[in-house]
């Protein structure tokens, strides 16, 4: 039985296509974050930040890794804020190999100008706007991952299969 394998990055930089393509290409198991939580929760990310705030939403991510973890042969597609938090990036190395997906903000705002479900996109859809909250999180994604794959011009399969090859 495989380990977990941790996708993780910035909004926008492809960890749930990616994720998808380790599913349906290579057989793993898939979670998608975002997705558990708003089903979990029986509202969308926007309303669970507005409704009962983003540290409950963040305590809710932490809840879902611990559960995770237990499992294995997984993908994981985690929320961009995941990595921000220690104990979540223990939870992960435990259970797993945590791999950093990069992108240019230019790519980044490609993908999410029209999304209106990521709350801490809102005033900042700009080149700029993106450029300031990925430096703030580079940091902490990079300390976080066992490697890192760019995803600029390349496809998923491409992505999916460097990571299997570096895994
Ligand atoms: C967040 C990223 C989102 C979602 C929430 C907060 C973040 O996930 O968890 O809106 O803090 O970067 P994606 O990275 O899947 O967009």
């Amino acid at each position: 039985m495989r380990e977990n394998l941790y996708l993780i990055g910035f909004m926008g930089s492809g960890k749930s296509t990616v994720a998808r393509e380790l599913q349906m290409a290579h057989g793993m198991k898939l979670v998608e974050m975002d997705e558990q939580i708003a089903e979990d929760a029986g509202m969308s990310i926007p309303d669970i930040f507005a409704t009962r705030g983003e540290a409950a939403f963040r305590e809710m991510e932490t809840e879902l890794l611990r559960e995770i973890g237990r499992g294995a042969n997984t993908v994981i597609s985690c929320g961009g804020g995941v990595p921000m938090r220690p104990e979540n990036v223990e939870l992960m190395k435990k259970s797993g190999k945590i791999v950093l997906l990069t992108a240019k903000p230019e790519t980044v705002l490609a993908r999410v100008k029209n999304d209106e479900n990521r709350p801490l996109l809102k005033g900042r859809k700009t080149t700029e706007g993106i450029s300031e909250l990925m430096e703030q999180r580079r940091p902490a994604y990079e300390a976080a991952s066992d490697f890192s794959v760019p995803v600029d011009g390349r496809s998923a399969a491409e992505i999916a299969e460097e990571i299997l090859r570096r895994l």
